[in-house]
Parts: C-alpha cells; sequence; structure tokens
C-alpha cells in the first residue's frame, strides 16, 4: 500500500494525487483522500485505480477547493481486511470525524479492540482494521493528536506506518511507524510524508527516515520526531540518490519494458568498482568483513521471497560451485516459524528489492537474535532490512516500479556471483581463475544488450504462445532456478497458468498435464546437464509439446529439438543465468501485451508486500 501526506504552499489534492501515481505500484485496489477545509474533513474514496480517485474527486470538489486546501493524507490501497470497496478504503475517519488515518501494516488485535469501542457506542462502516484505530485515536483525543495517536498506538499490537491529521489542529500531519516504511521530504516551505521516496522525489531530494517506535510531528516548516515513550530523538538527512525521471517511464509503453531495457547500464552500476581483476576477486566493501571472518563462515544461508528468493536459489548453486561453501536457500516466511539451525559461522544474506517485505524482515530479526553474520542485499537506499542488517550490498539497480522485477533479480545475481567470486578466492580457486571469472561478470551487460537486441524476434514468437492457458518451464543446475523465474514472470503479468520445474521432475507428475500444443520453454544453454535436458525435450515433444528453446548462440544441436528458439550468448554456465533471464521477460512481457494484461499493476499483487 502507499501512503502520501501534504503540508505546504501547493494544493494538497493534486501534490497527494501525483504522489498517490507514484506510488500506486505498492496496491492498487483503492484508493482516497482526506484534506482539511474551513475546519472539518474532507474525504474522497474510489475502488480501482488512482485515476478513479482522481476522476471522483474532480467530479465531486468544487474546483476552488483544489486551490485552497494545503493540508491533507491519501492512501492507495493493497487489501488485507475486507474486499477492495469505497467503505474500506483509506483514509478512515473516527467517530467524530474530526480525525483521518491512512495506514500500511496490520492491526493485529483490532477485533478486541473494536468490540471495546463497539461497547461504548462507536460505529463502524468498513471491515478495516485501519477503521478501528482510527476510532481509538478519536476515543483518546482530547486536544492534541500527537497524544492521542501516541496513546492509542501503545495499545495496539501488529505493524503499522500511518499518516493521520484532525479537523481541529490544521497545522500538522502526525506520522509513525513500526514495522512499515514512513519517509518524510523537508522541502522549502512544504513536508510531504511518504511510505516511499518516489512520492516525495519532485519536491525534495532531502529525506528523513523513520525508525520503527518513532511518532513525528510534521509541518510546513519541518519535522520533530520522538520514541512512542515521547523522548525525542534525532534522525539525519539523508539525500536521495536518484532523481524524478528515474520514476518516469522515459518513452517505453510500460515500465517493465523500460526495467528490462534498462539492464545493461542497471549491472553496470551494480557490478562497477566492484572486481578486481588483479587479484582475481571482488571488492565488496559492503560485506564489511575481514579476510579472517570471511574465512570462518561454513555455511550460507540465502533468505527471500518471489523473485528474489529464485535470484537467492542461483546464489545456492555459486557459492557451493565457486566457493565450497554450503548454502541454502530458505523461504523468508518460513524461516523463524521452523527451528532455524543458526550459528555465528553462518552468513545470513537477506535478499529484497524493496529492502521492506514484511516477511524477509521477520526472518532478518530472528537470524539477528541468533547471533548469525546477517547481510541485506537490496536495492532500496535505506530501506528497512537495509538498515537492519548493518552491512551488505546495494543492487544501484535504479527504482523498480514495474510489480514484476526485472533489473532487482539480474543484479540480485549479479552480485551473488560477486559474493562467491569473494569468498572462493579464500577457499577454492586460484588468482588465475578468480580473473577469468571476474572478467566473465565484467562481460554480463554486454550479453543482456545482446539478449535485449533480439526484441521483436522475442515480440513475433510471443505471437504463438499468447492463447495459451498453461506453460511449463523447465531447467536443470544453474538454470532451475531461471525455469521457475520464467513462470513466475509469465503468469504474473500474462495470467497463463505457469509453473517452473527441474527438467527431471516433469517425469514424475505434470507430464500427465501435457496435450497437444501444451508450451513447454526448455532452458537449454549449452552448460552441464544440457544433454540431459534435451531428452526430458524429447519426452515432451513425443506427447505433443510446442517446445520454445533457450538455448546458447550458434548450438545448432540444441536447437534441432526445439519447435522455436531464442539464443543467448554463449558465456559462464553461471552466468548464463542472466541472459536467459533476460529473454524469458522479454517473452513474458510480450504475452502479456499480446493478451492486452495490464502489465506494471498485475490483478491482486503490489510491489512491496509489508504484511506477512
Ligand atoms: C512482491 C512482489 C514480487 C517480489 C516480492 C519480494 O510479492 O510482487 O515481485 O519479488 O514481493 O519483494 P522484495 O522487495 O523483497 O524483493
Amino acid at each position: 500500500c502507499g501512503i502520501v501526506g501534504y503540508i505546504g504552499k501547493s494544493s494538497a489534492p493534486s501534490v497527494l494525487i501525483n504522489g498517490l501515481r507514484r506510488l500506486e505500484y505498492r496496491g492498487y485496489d483503492s484508493a482516497g483522500l482526506a484534506i482539511l477545509e474551513d475546519g472539518s474533513v474532507v474525504v474522497s474514496k474510489s475502488p480501482g485505480k488512482v485515476a478513479s480517485l482522481h476522476d471522483k474527486a474532480r467530479e465531486e470538489w468544487p474546483e476552488e477547493r483544489f486551490g485552497s486546501a494545503h493540508v491533507g493524507i491519501a492512501h492507495t490501497r493493497w487489501a488485507t481486511h475486507g474486499p477492495p470497496t469505497e467503505a474500506n478504503a483509506h483514509p478512515h475517519l473516527d467517530q467524530s470525524g474530526d480525525v483521518a488515518l491512512v495506514h500500511n501494516g496490520i492491526i493485529e488485535n483490532y477485533r478486541p479492540l473494536r468490540s471495546r469501542l463497539e461497547a461504548k457506542g462507536h460505529h463502524f462502516y468498513s471491515d478495516t482494521d485501519t477503521e478501528v484505530l482510527s476510532h481509538l485515536i478519536g476515543d483518546v483525543y482530547s486536544g492534541d493528536l500527537f497524544q492521542a495517536v501516541c496513546d492509542a498506538l501503545s495499545q495496539v499490537e501488529g505493524t503499522f506506518g500511518i499518516a493521520a491529521i484532525s479537523s481541529k489542529e490544521p497545522g500538522r500531519i502526525i506520522t509513525a511507524r513500526r514495522g512499515s516504511p514512513i519517509v518524510i521530504g523537508v522541502g522549502d516551505g512544504e513536508t510531504i510524508v511518504a511510505s516511499d521516496a518516489s512520492a516525495i522525489i519532485s519536491h525534495t531530494r532531502q529525506v528523513i527516515y523513520l525508525e520503527d517506535n518513532d511518532i513525528a510531528v510534521v509541518t510546513a516548516e519541518g519535522v520533530e520526531i520522538k520514541d512512542l515513550n515521547q523522548v525525542p530523538v534525532t534522525r539525519e538527512l539523508a539525500e536521495l540518490g536518484f532523481d524524478a525521471e528515474a520514476a518516469e517511464k522515459g518513452g517505453f509503453e510500460h515500465f517493465m519494458l523500460k526495467e528490462i531495457h534498462e539492464q545493461p547500464d542497471s549491472l553496470r552500476n551494480a557490478i562497477r568498482g566492484r572486481l578486481d581483476f588483479n587479484l582475481g576477486s571482488s571488492v565488496l566493501s559492503g560485506m564489511g568483513t575481514s579476510a579472517r571472518d570471511l574465512a570462518e563462515i561454513q555455511r550460507v544461508v540465502l533468505l527471500g521471497c518471489g523473485t528474489s528468493l529464485h535470484a537467492g536459489l542461483v546464489g545456492e548453486y555459486a557459492f557451493e560451485d565457486l566457493a565450497d561453501i554450503h548454502a541454502e536457500v530458505q523461504q523468508a516466511a518460513e524461516f523463524r516459524y521452523r527451528n532455524p539451525l543458526i550459528s555465528r559461522s553462518d552468513l545470513v544474506v537477506a535478499i529484497s528489492q524493496s529492502g521492506e517485505t514484511a516477511d524477509t524482515l521477520a526472518a532478518v530479526r530472528e537470524a539477528n537474535q541468533k547471533g548469525a553474520f546477517v547481510m541485506g542485499l537490496c536495492n532500496v537506499v535505506g530501506s528497512t532490512i537495509a538498515r537492519e542488517t548493518g552491512r551488505g550490498v546495494y543492487l544501484h539497480a535504479g527504482p523498480e516500479i514495474s510489480v514484476a522485477s526485472t533489473k532487482a533479480f539480474t543484479c540480485q545475481v549479479a552480485v551473488l556471483l560477486m559474493m562467491a567470486l569473494k569468498l572462493g578466492r579464500g577457499r577454492r580457486f586460484s588468482r588465475d581463475e578468480g580473473m577469468r571469472l571476474a572478467q566473465e561478470i565484467d562481460a554480463i551487460p554486454q550479453l543482456v544488450e545482446r539478449t535485449i537486441e533480439q526484441n521483436d524476434r522475442i515480440a513475433a514468437l510471443a505471437e504463438r504462445y499468447a492463447a495459451s492457458e498453461h506453460a511449463f518451464f523447465i531447467g536443470r543446475g544453474y538454470l532451475f532456478p531461471v525455469a521457475l523465474e520464467g513462470a513466475l514472470k509469465l503468469k504474473e503479468i500474462s495470467y497463463i497458468h505457469a509453473e517452473g520445474y527441474h527438467a527431471a521432475e516433469l517425469k514424475h507428475g505434470p507430464i500427465a498435464l501435457l496435450e497437444e500444443g501444451t508450451p513447454i520453454i526448455a532452458l537449454a544453454n549449452d552448460i552441464p546437464g544440457k544433454d540431459k535436458t534435451l531428452g526430458n525435450v524429447e519426452e515432451c515433444r513425443a506427447r505433443g509439446a510446442r517446445i520454445l528453446g533457450v538455448v546458447t548462440e550458434g548450438d545448432k544441436e540444441a536447437a534441432e529439438f526445439m519447435d522455436d528458439v531464442i539464443e543467448v550468448p554463449a558465456c559462464h554456465p553461471l552466468v548464463s543465468t542472466i541472459p536467459s533471464a533476460v529473454a524469458l521477460q522479454l517473452f513474458a512481457y510480450h504475452v502479456a501485451r499480446i493478451r492486452a494484461c495490464e502489465i506494471d499493476q498485475p490483478r491482486n499483487l503490489a510491489k512491496s508486500v509489508t504484511v506477512e
């Protein structure tokens, strides 16, 4: 979900709606805004996207309101409690209608709180936990919104990033966080509160990130921050490292296509300055460990969700094959609910584009508590996981707006390869081998460029598969995670039922589903295991499947097995995961485009999921 709050000299409704557009990728089931006008709170809400809210507000509200309102809060929602209706959209008001609240996260004890308030005569109009919190704030309000928010939050269990206003105190917004990010942009005579910096960047680059249990009074002149016990705290002013343009489509039809095309540059940024060709190693100062500490690492545990989990799977192979270190991937959501056997000699790598995914964050906290050596591998600078891990490596991929992750994935894999190179040089391979691998990694941006050159060809191939209702992606070894990621990309944006399988596993069940023409997308690059994969392709062909093969450039033999082929450049087997994934990103994109899907904002999904 996305939060924006504004106080300053400009038109609050316009700033809020523009801010929501920037945040829409974080959730887009419904949207709403509340502003202060002549001593009262005025609200407009709408199911659906921010554009519907904009049309509705323009229709309902007099023109003057757009010019005269200078304080407000707004929200775009990814439904957790209750369907995406107008009633469930935020902001929510308290019983008196004087307080308005927007909220990300989950109030876990909202049911008992709701019953208690109902017994006191409160009426609720929505199914949401947020409305309960707004009523609670109203209930304890006695002339000071800051105090009321503190009192209310001391009664809630769960997670929140909130912004609240009161018609009785038009000069301020109160914002607080626990587990759900809040960043405050400090401009010239205006202040913007948001759940992520993309809503702020067109106003100012000066920002303050709230920490958990911070609560802030925001005025047009600045910010005053305390902890929930009301002890003042100091948070540094930081400068955003990207400009507004990076968050625009720049001539591409979709953010996803733009981000696919950005990959050569984002990979260059992820790799730049991090390879040491003389030593045949990598320089990842953010790992923050001495050579001795690195030598003591016995095991690497990789944590993530979704696409980041798939990057972790490539990392698992890389650490074992390049560095002789036992590595395993764990689904972040499972980590703290099993008995994670973690010790001080474990390196835990939390992989998260946004750095905010609740499941991954909870796993980080668990690993920290168990005394592991925890590192973040995040894209968003200053994000919660980046800060709580304290050490790690940023991707530098630039803002990723499309819900389907592309450039973050390839940069994650590139960084994991560099980490494995660093650890491998201390253990497994020689300087010469390290130098060769460093060169292979350095060449990744060109490999991706050459893959992207095939965009038109892949678009034409996609026509042949776009009408399918099912698809299977198969691969083995390093390419097995790529098969999982290829299937995830296709299903999330085209709604084709797609499954990624280990090539060998297909015959143990899924092969029963093959019919004449069922698409099999086979990753059959020329790497160890290729012949076996080609054998599995044969098994599928014999059952009438239509095969789209990803093969190494010039590999005529492999191409013979396929109905259609996409070629990717020859390279180190581990490195080949990256151009192969790019080819499948383009394939998924074009299939979804042909099917006229909402590519950047697929139904039911959100870019950053801050609830467990
Ligand atoms: C959401 C997104 C996925 C993403 C996953 C993990 O589900 O829709 O695209 O891979 O979260 O996100 P993270 O920011 O932790 O990498």
